[in-house]
């Protein structure tokens, strides 16, 4: 993938008030002194929230106090939210004053919480340095920490200032991050536009820059159209080949298990099993099928549930799911695009598991 004739894109989120860019592009980190110091009132100081392993230098262009939080999912809890906030306390941050997220999601969810919460709200700008952040965490204003009894328990929907999504910070990820984060881009393939448009198999031959900017532009679009993802809105299609991706992701935090997928594998997994699902339920034909498969293995991504995961343990994660109310709920393909479908009958979600690799 080259990124020939591509140098930068700016995408509008639009929002009553609270309008905001996010810029896509290689080498554009440059350009934070500049976006910090356009933000109205002005900024006197900033918090810059990350991790140690991070290996990224940012000039916020006023002075700022770098926090260091701990590596991995465990960061996103209500007590290192609350050290952050006795610390910015203590050096006397103000709502004059911005956070800077800089990291993965773990970050910029931690981060948004932050600045949702301190002074009940102060600005924040979003810097992703991974992939999945930059298509998805670091745009549309979730944030948020977890609980022992589940992710994302508690947070807020506060929308950051600015996105930068600098695309050259990406090649210093593993491997795994960034197949993690080719999954989550594999939803937005499926995903229509506002105009009713779905990228397809098309999405394989863009350029990693224009593949981050066409999934920054397609959520940036649906979350001006439907920021708080209310009964009927288009933000749910963002949840596409999440449901089973959570179960895997459940099954896979058991210190017994030998499952270990990152979210946009469970990402890529969940995608294939919605297809199924829908061909199951006469919703899609077998070439609308074949073409998740087509788009999930051209992002080099896995296709089928690991060996050793009980389908009666996936459909009582998925029970449990947060986006479950009544009955066994998916968002899935079908003659008119993407749609919430309820009462999904158990006996048949159970029986694609099986066919997708699970054990009976
Ligand atoms: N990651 C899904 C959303 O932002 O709605």
């Amino acid at each position: 993938m080259t990124a020939e004739g591509f140098i930068r894109d700016t995408i509008q989120v639009l929002l009553s008030g609270r309008s905001y860019e996010v810029t896509v592009g290689s080498g554009i980190l440059g350009e934070l002194a500049g976006v910090v110091s356009r933000l109205a009132p002005a900024i006197s100081r900033a918090v810059v929230i990350t991790q140690a392993a991070i290996p990224v230098e940012i000039d916020p262009g006023v002075p700022r106090k770098v926090l260091l939080v701990p590596e991995g999912e465990s960061a996103k809890s209500v007590s290192v939210a609350e050290s952050l906030c006795r610390e910015m306390a203590t050096i006397g941050i103000t709502r004059s004053d911005l956070v800077v997220a800089l990291g993965g999601g773990v970050v910029t969810d931690l981060a948004g919480y932050v600045a949702a919460t301190y002074y009940r709200g102060i600005r924040y700008i979003n810097v992703p340095t991974t992939l999945l952040a930059q298509v998805d965490a670091s745009i549309g204003g979730k944030t948020g920490v977890n609980l022992p009894e589940g992710k994302n328990l508690i947070g807020a929907f506060h929308q950051p200032s600015a996105v930068l999504c600098d695309t050259a910070v990406l090649s210093s990820l593993s491997e795994r991050e960034w197949a993690s984060g080719r999954g989550e881009m594999a939803k937005y393939a499926f995903i229509p536009s506002s105009a009713g448009e779905r990228m397809g198999t098309d999405f394989l031959d863009l350029s990693l820059e224009k593949q981050v900017s066409a999934c920054a532009r397609l959520k940036a679009g649906i979350v001006s159209e439907d920021e708080l993802e209310m009964p009927g809105g288009r933000r749910v299609f963002l949840n596409y080949g999440h449901t089973l991706a959570h179960a895997l992701e459940a099954v896979g935090f058991d210190a017994r298990s030998a499952v270990d997928l990152r979210h946009g594998e469970a990402v890529a997994i969940g995608l294939v099993f919605a297809a199924e699902l829908a061909g199951r339920l006469g919703r899609i034909d077998d070439g609308r099928i074949d073409q998740h498969r087509r788009i999930v293995k051209g992002l080099g991504l896995p296709t089928g549930i690991p060996d050793g995961v009980h389908a009666d343990d996936l459909v009582a994660f998925m029970r449990r799911d947060k986006k479950v109310s009544d009955g066994m709920v998916f968002v899935l393909d079908g003659a008119s695009g993407l749609e919430r479908v309820q009462g999904i009958d158990e006996y048949l979600v159970r029986d694609v598991l099986v066919t997708e690799g699970a054990r009976p």
